[in-house]
């Protein structure tokens, strides 16, 4: 089952436009650093008004920042400085249908609180399909939602660990989960709930989960 969030979305980005942390690189983003050879192509999905992007492309990466919102992506464009421009290029596109790019076309894919809203057969699809736009020995890097968040368990239940809450679907990944379905496609770099984030640590959320991954 596939929802229309595209309205959630522009509410929810008018919000976050104010929040200090929007323009400031995720911690994620600097750990993820490590796994990236100079001069890489990077994929950042669901990339909201592209803070990360900017980050790799200050650090001299192609990037390719992708979301479904054309509310983050407007606010991203106003934030590309001119000496960005050539590096950074906006795409408008939904992850859920097949990714608008070449075979191996990328040697990170980055998604920061991005994956954690799909049903299980559509999660195992857009991971397929992060493999396919991977070179080899390319990484996919993901931080989303963990079974120890408060949320977990409230609003409606879709599936397991899968939610309808206040106006989204989410689902919530335990390390056993993410590597379940991640492992599928890639050998495994690193599985663990230590990931923090700005923005959930206000609301006192200092466990996600975080996945790395190599296309063999
Ligand atoms: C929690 S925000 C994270 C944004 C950004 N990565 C960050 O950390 O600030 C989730 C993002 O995923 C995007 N998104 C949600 N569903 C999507 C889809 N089906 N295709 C592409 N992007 C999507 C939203 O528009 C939003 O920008």
């Amino acid at each position: 089952m596939r929802y229309d969030q595209s309205d959630v979305w522009a509410k929810k980005h008018a919000l976050y436009s104010k929040a200090y942390w929007v323009n400031k690189p995720n911690i994620f983003a600097e750990e993820v650093l490590e796994y990236l050879p100079q001069k890489s192509r990077v994929l950042d999905l669901g990339s909201g008004q592209g803070q990360d992007s900017r980050f790799f492309a200050e650090l001299n990466h192609d990037v390719v920042s992708l979301d479904v919102s054309d509310k983050a992506l407007e606010e991203s464009r106003k934030k590309l400085p001119p000496d960005l421009s050539e590096r950074i290029k906006l795409i408008e596109a939904d992850i859920t249908e097949p990714l608008p790019f070449d075979d191996g076309s990328f040697d990170l894919v980055y998604s920061h609180l991005s994956l954690h809203y799909f049903d299980s057969e559509t999660t195992d699809n857009i991971l397929k399909e992060i493999q396919r736009v991977l070179s080899t020995g390319g990484v996919l890097a993901f931080i989303c939602n963990s079974i120890t968040d408060p949320e977990y368990g409230t609003g409606k239940k879709l599936e397991d660990d899968y939610f309808f809450i206040e106006n989204k679907p989410k689902r919530f990944f335990s390390v056993e989960s993410v590597r379940s379905f991640a492992n599928m496609y890639f050998y495994e770099i690193l599985a663990d709930n230590n990931g923090e984030t700005y923005k959930d640590s206000q609301h006192g959320i200092h466990n996600l989960i975080r996945y790395v991954g190599k296309k063999s």
